[in-house]
């Protein structure tokens, strides 16, 4: 039987001022307790895996699918909660009188993934492909996992109903509206992602199961 991982290595506010160099939109939030927890969550989250910095995960939407050809899980992080802020922000100027809480589209956007550095990290990954039929595989998707950091640092409810539900475990919810919006902010991320041709062309058998054709990129004739 395996033990339930623990923090592998001390929370420090080194690990702390690297989420904060990581994701700048974290400013945008207004409560300075969110604030707070947003980095803590993060902070949390790396510690319990062999990832140094949330830079150091791969640009992936799940392990081995939608693999971008640059950049790190940084940028969809950070790509998801500007999409996801924009679009609160076009619906409380447009419609003052609509209630959306737009600190917690921000936190949520940017903590959303906070459980892939469990669903992503090698060493779990060797031991439930090594014998899925003790662990599963993997033992929990990121969603879930998510969860454990969130209750672990405190995270709001709002918030942590945004983790779970920003992926298809939201399906058989009621979403919040702030979950509303960063779950379609981050599905609508990774199909203009595809539709740009930024995916290792190995996505391609499923996004055109989702009927999404890659463009072939600016200035790379041939390139895929
Ligand atoms: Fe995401």
């Amino acid at each position: 039987m395996t033990t339930p991982q623990r923090p592998r290595r001390p929370i420090t506010d080194a690990l702390r001022r690297t989420v904060v160099e990581d994701l700048p939109e974290i400013a945008w939030i207004g409560s300075e307790e969110l604030r707070r927890k947003v980095v803590e969550a993060w902070a949390y989250a790396l510690a319990e895996s062999s990832f140094e910095r949330i830079t150091s995960l791969p640009a992936e939407g799940n392990p081995g699918i939608f693999l971008l050809k640059r950049g790190t899980q940084a940028d969809h992080l950070r790509g998801v909660t500007r999409v996801a802020t924009s679009i609160a922000d076009e619906f409380l100027s447009a419609y003052p009188e609509a209630d959306i809480d737009r600190d917690v589209v921000i936190a949520g956007g940017l903590v959303h993934d906070v459980g892939k550095p469990w669903e992503f990290d090698p060493v779990n990954r060797a031991k439930w492909t090594g014998d899925p039929s003790r662990t599963g595989l993997p033992s929990l998707r990121h969603p879930v996992y998510g969860i454990h950091v969130c209750v672990a640092v405190g995270l709001p409810e709002e918030v942590m109903h945004i983790v779970l539900a920003h992926s298809y475990e939201g399906d058989f919810l009621v979403r919040s509206l702030e979950a509303i919006i960063v779950h379609r902010a981050d599905s609508l991320w990774w199909a203009v992602a595809g539709g740009a041709g930024l995916l290792d062309p190995k996505s391609d058998a499923i996004l055109e199961g989702r009927k999404i054709s890659p463009r072939r990129l600016k200035d790379q004739p041939g390139s895929r």
